[in-house]
């Protein structure tokens, strides 16, 4: 990516992959000038909370991340997505190359709130791109592969012309909000491409996903910081999931490579079931033999099994740098070492 593009803008950027994207993409070009935005005032942590046993704290950074906030050429602005002129002044001012938008409502959010930010902030945000007149080489829209819906087995890996049928009203927000971002586009002649990011995992990682609950429950078990009694769920179902920092380097990636009116997978092309998941934290954390564990009774995801096809991807020279161990390995660190110390 080194120096061809010269300024990015990346929503949602105090967020998890947010913070990934503004890291991998300082790191890579170190002539690159990248702008941030989010609601949130400009801080040194995520903008969700993590547990350490029974307290709940602010996510800190994992320390790779501490040192992305500080360059002179990166700069952060607390804007929300509904402020349709604040945003066109700021991108008068910037003039982006390149627009990555991950800021988003997550899964389980209200839905009013998932259509205002998803669909609604989508809107507004390609709106002030035409209003400014900005002449883009790439917009990028940060999707996710539960648009899918539920898949025959038979036809996993899932490739992007699998038609779409989401099951959650936050899948049905970023579906539209993928329609928005095609049409939107061709009004204002800005190049789009959606990347239909499947689950992420690794250092930060909200506890809203399995990954990090179980991670969590493992670091907070093996330091005593709570009893060693570990709740799961479904242990049956798949899911592909891809480490954050790899995920950050695709979305690089595509904002060079992409072809324009494309949708590209982002995930790892491996179907990892969640009893493996366990078995892999728990061997980590060496709590093997010594843990109960309690199952809870919740209703089954009507999404059993989902793995991504990433030929699309790869075709642009991407290959994905951490295994599944090693980012719960890293996982598991950040929750034993960044939020213990600051719970402590
Ligand atoms: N995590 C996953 O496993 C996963 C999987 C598939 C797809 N994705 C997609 O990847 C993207 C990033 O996800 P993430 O896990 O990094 O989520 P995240 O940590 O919640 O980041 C999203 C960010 O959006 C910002 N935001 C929300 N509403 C906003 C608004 N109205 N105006 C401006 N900023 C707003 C929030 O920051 P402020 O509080 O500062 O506003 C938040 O930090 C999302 O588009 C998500 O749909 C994530």
């Amino acid at each position: 990516m080194a120096g061809r593009i010269k300024s990015v803008l990346i929503t949602g950027a105090q967020g998890f992959l947010g913070r990934h994207l503004v890291w991998r993409m300082m790191t890579d070009d170190q002539d690159l000038e990248v702008i941030g935005i989010g609601r949130s005032q400009q801080s040194h942590t995520f903008t969700h909370d993590v547990h350490w046993g029974s307290r709940r704290v602010r996510a800190p950074l994992p320390h790779y991340l501490e040192e992305a906030c500080l360059p002179s050429r990166y700069r952060y602005f607390s804007i929300d997505l509904a402020n349709g002129p604040t945003l066109t002044e700021l991108l008068r001012d910037i003039h982006p190359e390149v627009v990555v938008h991950l800021a988003s409502g997550l899964y389980g959010a209200d839905p009013h709130l998932l259509f205002r930010t998803n669909v609604e902030g989508t809107i507004s945000l390609l709106r002030a791109l035409g209003e400014a007149e900005i002449p883009l080489t790439m917009f990028i829209f940060g999707s996710t592969g539960g648009v899918y819906g539920s898949i025959r087995p038979q036809a996993l890996p899932i490739d992007e012309g699998t038609p779409c049928c989401p099951l959650d009203l936050y899948a049905v927000s970023k579906l539209s909000a993928e329609h928005v971002t095609r049409v939107l586009g061709d009004r204002y002649s800005i190049p789009v491409v959606v990347a239909r990011i499947f689950n992420l995992v690794g250092p930060g990682l909200q506890e809203q996903h399995v990954c990090a609950r179980l991670a969590a429950q493992c670091a907070a078990i093996s330091e005593r910081a709570m009893p060693a009694r570990l709740t799961v769920g479904e242990l049956d179902t798949t899911r592909d999931l891809i480490d954050v920092r790899d995920a950050a380097a695709a979305l690089a990636t595509l904002a060079t490579d992409a072809a324009p009116g494309t949708v590209y997978n982002v995930g790892n092309g491996r179907e990892v079931r969640v009893r493996d998941i366990l078995t892999t934290l728990l061997q980590l954390s060496g709590l093997e033999e010594t843990i109960r564990i309690e199952r809870l009774r919740r209703a089954p995801s009507p999404v059993r099994r989902h793995c991504a096809a990433v030929e699309r991807l790869r075709k642009l020279g991407f290959n994905a740098e951490h295994n599944v161990t090693a980012s719960l390995r890293d996982l598991l660190d950040y929750y034993r070492h960044d939020v213990a110390r600051l719970a402590g």
